[in-house]
């Protein structure tokens, strides 16, 4: 007989369709009226638990506790991350893949994605001076595909940029969708990685030479725990975890527009240009709006924590979203205010809206600091660079659709480089 206590339920027979209805804060809501940051549901015909706030991420970053083989739907392999990527391994396994991501995080090569970063900016802001408007989420994302491409190492003609960005799109826009959308997403997923294999194969015979430390060179090279290269197929699904969240940046760069339109209360300071204000501006961006709402793993061993019994192989949910805008962790959590980083202690645990813990030895998101470096530029483009009118647009988004995005999808009009 153990000792441990009932955990707060959710009564009934499935509540995947609940979740779908109330995206965000589906996790969240729950936390709030149990009072507890740990409850019982059911959600794809088996029990789950779920997870929010610091301790709880804490002992979700566990590796000695939780496991991830097994725990990602099918259906998001199909279409988000592809099959036997890092996302899906464990242990020895998953330190020996994780490094070969790691190993394309190096200072020098994020200064060359910054610079890049601020070529296709350049590019662009001069392509929009001789158009009346613009849509920040599409021309972000081709901007994107370009400097994705080019740092990963992944050749790309002019001509078939709209087709990879769109195909890039698919699948992480198709990943929460049901019926013909998720099979478009499969679909592109096939033709993604068909194109990155058929390079894999190049750079291995010799026919193709992309950058030495780029992702396409460092992980066809790379050699696993038997000291074997990858299957060409794995190291496609590799580069693609590369390529299409970079992509995916699309969506914080659209909010990170909305912001600096929305509250100009902070317009004195992003016009100085001060990197530390730049950096805490865009922590607020990912803090404050919704993007991935929940992490899952499945329980590796039987165990108790707070008095509370976790079975071997039960799925388990974390809330991101909720728990950055947890009360008990944040002031006004509602409020969007990047000072709050100042003097912030940097905890692992509370802001988590790429996942927690330690990035090589867990499952902590592998392009974090290439996020922040590639929103950090994008911000001073659209506070200090560029001159542009926001005309009357419905930038309300939505806490359902996943991901998220201003209905609009962010229209400027009248773009202009400003006199530097
Ligand atoms: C666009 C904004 C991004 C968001 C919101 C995001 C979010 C996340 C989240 C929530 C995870 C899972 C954490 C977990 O399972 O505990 C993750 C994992 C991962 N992310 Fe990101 N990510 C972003 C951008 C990027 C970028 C730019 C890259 C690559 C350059 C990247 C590469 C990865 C990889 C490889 C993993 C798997 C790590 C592992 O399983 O060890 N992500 N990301």
């Amino acid at each position: 007989m153990t000792n441990s206590s009932q955990m707060p339920k959710e009564e009934g027979l499935d509540h995947s369709l609940t979740l779908l209805r109330e995206g965000y804060m589906y996790l969240a809501n729950r936390r709030k009226s149990f009072a507890s940051n740990i409850f019982e549901t059911r959600l794809l015909g088996q029990k789950a638990i779920c997870l929010g706030g610091e301790e709880a991420s804490k002992l979700f970053y566990d590796n000695d506790k939780f496991m991830r083989n097994g725990a990602a739907p099918k259906r998001l392999q199909k279409t988000l991350f592809g099959e036997g990527g890092v996302q899906t391994l464990d242990e020895e396994e998953h330190r020996n893949r994780k490094t070969m991501f790691m190993s394309i995080m190096t200072p020098s090569h994020l200064e060359h994605l910054k610079s890049l970063t601020h070529k296709y900016w350049d590019l662009k802001g001069s392509e929009w001076e001789q158009k009346e408007q613009i849509n920040l989420y599409d021309e972000s994302r081709e901007l994107l595909c370009q400097l994705a491409c080019e740092w990963a190492g992944v050749p790309l003609n002019e001509s078939e940029l709209k087709k990879r960005t769109e195909q890039l799109t698919k699948l992480f826009e198709s990943a929460s969708a049901l019926g013909p959308e998720h099979w478009m997403g499969r679909h592109a997923r096939k033709e993604l990685e068909d194109w990155v294999g058929e390079m894999v194969e190049q750079v291995r015979n010799k026919e193709l030479s992309p950058r030495e430390g780029s992702a396409l060179y460092n992980f066809s090279i790379h050699r696993d725990i038997d000291g074997k290269l990858l299957d060409k197929e794995i190291v496609a699904v590799e580069v693609l975890n590369i390529i299409r969240p970079i992509v995916a940046i699309s969506v914080y760069i659209t909010f990170t527009g909305l912001a600096v339109h929305q509250y100009p209360e902070n317009k004195s300071r992003l016009l100085k240009n001060e990197e530390q204000f730049q950096q805490m501006f865009v922590q607020e961006v990912r803090r404050f709006y919704p993007f991935f709402p929940m992490a899952v793993a499945r329980v590796k061993k039987d165990f108790i924590w707070n008095n509370f019994q976790f079975e071997k192989g039960t799925l388990t949910l974390l809330d991101l979203y909720g728990t950055n805008h947890d009360p008990n962790l944040w002031d006004n959590p509602e409020v969007f205010n990047p000072e709050r980083f100042e003097g912030w202690d940097e905890s692992p645990f509370s802001f988590i809206p790429q996942g927690g813990g330690d990035f090589n030895m867990g499952h902590r998101c592998a392009g974090e600091w290439v996020t922040i470096e590639v929103m950090k530029v994008s911000l001073q483009y659209l506070s200090n660079k560029l001159d542009y009118e926001i005309p009357n647009q419905d930038l309300s988004y939505s806490m359902v659709s996943i991901p998220s995005l201003p209905h609009s999808k962010f229209i400027m009009a009248n773009v202009r480089s400003k006199p530097q």
